[in-house]
C-alpha cells in the first residue's frame, strides 16, 4: 500500500473525485471515505479500483465515536493530505487537531463570499459579477481557513443557480487536481 498519498472524503456525486481520478495525481489516491452509504461517488471509487470506506454516523452512538472510526481508517493509510470533495459533515476541532495529514476543502464560491450552502443562488441574488470556487485549508470554522487557490467566471445575465453550478463545477474539476498536485510532495 502506498503511504503519503491522498484520502478523499465525499458525501455525494463525487464529480470532483472523478476529476482527480482522471488526472495525473490519480495514483496518489489511497482511498475514498464516505459518510453516506448511498453516495454515488462510491461507484466512481469502485470504477477506478480505489479502496472505499463508509463510516456512517447513523451506525455510531456519538460524534466522537464516528470521528474515532474515521481516524482509525486514516491511521492505516498515513496520508499526507485529506481532500474534502463534497463532504457534507463538519469535523470537530479535536479531529482536525489530531490529524498529521493536512486537510483541504473545495467550496463553490469565491470565499470569503458565500460560505455555507446554496452559494450559486446567493451569488445571483447578490448580483455579483464574478463567482467561482475556492480551495482552502480546513480549520475549525466552516468554509474558512487560508485560501490556497481560486478560479472565477463571469455571472451571465440569464444565469440560474443550475447553470452557474454547472459552469463552476467545470472550474472545480480543473482547479482541484491541479492544486492538489502542487500540495503533494
Ligand atoms: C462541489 O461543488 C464542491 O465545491 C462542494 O460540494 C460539491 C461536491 O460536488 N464542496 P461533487 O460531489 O464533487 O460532484
Amino acid at each position: 500500500m502506498i503511504k503519503n498519498g491522498l484520502i478523499i472524503f465525499i458525501s455525494g456525486n463525487g464529480s470532483n473525485l472523478n476529476a482527480i481520478l482522471q488526472s495525473p495525481i490519480a495514483h496518489f489516491v489511497q482511498a475514498v471515505l464516505s459518510d453516506n452509504p448511498n453516495a454515488p461517488g462510491l461507484k466512481i471509487a469502485q470504477h477506478y479500483n480505489k479502496a472505499s470506506h463508509i463510516i456512517n454516523p447513523d451506525d455510531c452512538t456519538t460524534n466522537k465515536q464516528w470521528e474515532d472510526n474515521i481516524h482509525d481508517i486514516i491511521n492505516n493509510y498515513q496520508p499526507q493530505l485529506i481532500a474534502l470533495a463534497g463532504f457534507m459533515r463538519i469535523l470537530s476541532h479535536d479531529f482536525i487537531a489530531q490529524q498529521s495529514a493536512k486537510i483541504v476543502n473545495i467550496h463553490p464560491s469565491l470565499l470569503p463570499l458565500f460560505p455555507g450552502l446554496k452559494t450559486h443562488q446567493r451569488a445571483i441574488d447578490a448580483n455579483v459579477k464574478k463567482h467561482g470556487c475556492t480551495i482552502h485549508w480546513v480549520t475549525t470554522l466552516v468554509d474558512d481557513g487560508p485560501i490556497i487557490a481560486q478560479s472565477s467566471l463571469d455571472v451571465l445575465p440569464n444565469d440560474t443557480a443550475l447553470s452557474l453550478k454547472a459552469r463552476v463545477q467545470k472550474l472545480e474539476h480543473c482547479l482541484y487536481p491541479k492544486t492538489l498536485q502542487t500540495l503533494l510532495i
